[in-house]
């Protein structure tokens, strides 16, 4: 399998890194600045001999090393810094992830396009919007992030292991995200049960906030450990046909009443990209945060233009 990572920054590289750790196929990392995907991918390629990895890495900045990849992953654009939410970026990233999805699409018309650049859900639109390809193969990584840190807040708060937690998020990857308190659980238990409303409150915000919070302690940046993660999750689950359910930017064709915008829902990922969207019942708590999330998107999207 060939995956091609766009944008050698702290994300695209880590996620780099990680690919070839795992040896998930072989990989192409792909940066506009000269010098910086070349000089990245070659400390990666002297790591090898400790490592003993066995697939091949190339840093380049032509779109020509990367033809015909099965999955290509769109990092690039700018982070934001402390004090900004992530809508600030819309208007700098929208025409960067345009430049960016028209290039990659022209070499590889086949590849599954995994979206990490924020805004997440409208970058996933200018994505769809350009690329037109399929709603399987345009899949947002934001879900699998926002949950494994409401799982990390969990397993903390317990004292638990972090295998024994499982927890979503569902919505936009912004402030109104949706953390779905009432699914999570540890070993089966739900969590309702075994924690105040307080803590239970508090683990909410803080993975709403999650993002902010790296932010403001890094200061130069955002997080890329975590959202490299995520992402090799979601590249493992399509490159093996793992039939996982993850929480991933998708487009909405009536799914949850929504229509023609990219929300995060729990789907099945598979060789296939996204294989089936997951429609569970949500009380009208849960289904008011989800319109609200969803309006924001929305508002967000108005002012997208291609
Ligand atoms: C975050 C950024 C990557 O949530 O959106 O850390």
């Amino acid at each position: 399998m060939k995956i091609t990572v766009i944008g050698a920054g702290s994300v695209g590289a880590t996620t780099a890194q990680r690919l070839i750790e795992k040896e998930l196929g072989d990989i192409v990392l792909l940066d506009v600045v000269e010098g910086l995907p070349q000089g990245k991918v070659l400390d990666m390629i002297e790591a090898g001999p400790v490592y003993n990895y066995q697939c091949r890495i190339v840093g380049t900045n032509s779109y020509e090393e990367t033809e015909n990849s099965d999955i290509v992953v769109i990092t690039s654009g700018k982070p934001r810094k402390p004090g900004m939410n992530r809508d600030a970026l819309l208007k700098v990233n929208v025409g960067i992830v345009k430049d960016v999805v028209g290039q990659a699409i022209k070499k590889s018309p086949n590849a599954i396009l995994i979206v990490v650049t924020n805004p997440l859900d409208a970058m996933a639109y200018v994505t769809y919007k350009v690329s037109k390809f399929p709603r399987e193969r345009i899949i947002g990584m934001a879900g699998v992030l926002d949950s494994s840190r409401m799982r990390t807040f969990i397993a903390m708060e317990l004292n638990v292991s972090i295998e024994d937690v499982h927890a979503f998020v569902l919505g936009g990857h912004g402030d109104t995200m949706v953390p779905m308190l009432r699914y999570a659980t540890v070993a089966g238990i739900p969590v309702t049960e075994l924690l105040s409303k307080e803590k239970l409150d508090a683990i909410v915000q803080r993975t709403r906030d999650g993002g902010a919070e790296i932010v403001n302690l890094l200061k130069t940046g955002s997080a890329f450990y975590a959202p490299s993660a995520s992402i090799v999750g979601m590249v493992d689950a399509i490159i093996n046909d793992k039939k996982k359910i993850l929480p991933c930017t998708v487009l909405c064709k009536g799914e949850y009443g929504f229509n023609d915008i990219f929300l995060g829902l729990p789907v099945k990922l598979g060789k296939n990209g996204i294989e089936q969207i997951i429609e569970i019942k949500l009380n009208k708590e849960e289904s008011d945060a989800l319109d609200r999330s969803a309006d924001s998107v929305r508002k967000l999207c108005k002012n997208i233009s291609l």
